[in-house]
């Protein structure tokens, strides 16, 4: 099975699809591309994990770039864009780097599913101003808050609890109730109950952070994007008749693309 923890290989990326939110981010590049006078746009793709939608995006002659707060996690993808004859220290950096080298300048940043594990979002808000050009845009995707269950645990209700002890009882009834990741996660495979309990608590914790869409477009817009946001179900077609207020929250299973401009 392949997963952050495993090297990123051509086996793999054969099957690799991109989210939604890379197509459109395609469409939206080829369409400035068409245009014979403009210069070629220059696309970072953020929270890359191993560098995948890097190389695919690379493989369709598109001017990519990947970061993410895990270097070792994009280390991963380097053998794989090496083989394809790419530098892989220049196309998959560390935020610092990205800062140095590129400050202002990308056109285009998208992110698949990076908002709801971001720890410091005003930060990274204004992180992304910095190294967009002005004018640039992002395409961010990402869930609502309220899914009925959880995407990475995949136990239903316990992200809307809070971060105490009541998550952790619920994490823990949830597992016992034969919920949880298929196939287990390989760090929790061997491991006995209470260790599993605790390592899901605090992946819950530490790593995930659901917020309403409002917050998102809030932070963006304070740190100068103008935002705009489309909702699409992820889930059944019977959510589709759902007020929009109960879309927007995310529930059953709504994610949200957020388009931001940089304002000069
Ligand atoms: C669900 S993964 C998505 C990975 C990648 N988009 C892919 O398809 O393989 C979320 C990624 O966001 C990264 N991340 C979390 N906070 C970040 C931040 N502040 N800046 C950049 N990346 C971040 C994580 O390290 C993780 O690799």
């Amino acid at each position: 099975m392949s997963n952050k923890h495993t090297l990123l290989t051509e086996e793999e990326m054969q099957s690799y699809v991109p989210m939604p939110v890379v197509w459109q981010a395609l469409d939206h590049i080829c369409r400035v591309s068409s245009d014979a006078q403009a210069p070629r746009p220059k696309v970072l793709d953020w929270g890359c994990g191993r560098g995948r939608t890097v190389a695919w995006l690379r493989e369709r002659g598109v001017e990519a770039y990947g970061t993410d707060i895990a270097t070792d996690v994009m280390h991963r993808g380097h053998e794989l864009l090496r083989g394809r004859g790419f530098d892989p220290e220049e196309l998959l950096l560390p935020l610092d780097r990205v800062i140095a080298k590129h400050e202002a300048s990308f056109d285009f940043i998208v992110s698949e599913d990076v908002l709801e594990h971001v720890a410091d979002l005003p930060g990274a808000a204004q992180f992304l101003y910095r190294i967009t050009r002005p004018g640039g845009y992002g395409y961010h995707e990402f869930p609502g808050p309220y899914w009925l269950i959880e995407g990475h645990l995949k136990m239903p209700f316990v992200h809307w609890l809070p971060k105490n002890s009541l998550r952790k009882l619920a994490i823990a009834v949830a597992l016992k109730l034969g919920w949880g990741p298929r196939p287990m996660w390989p760090e929790f495979d061997q491991v006995d109950f209470a260790t599993r309990v605790a390592g899901f608590f605090r992946y819950s914790i530490d790593k995930t952070f659901y917020r309403s869409l409002d917050r998102v477009t809030s932070e963006f817009e304070k740190a100068g994007f103008a935002c705009e946001v489309e909702l699409f179900n992820a889930g059944r077609s019977w959510a589709d008749s759902l007020p929009l207020w109960i879309k927007r929250s995310g529930f059953p299973r709504f994610k949200a693309i957020l388009r931001t401009a940089r304002r000069i």
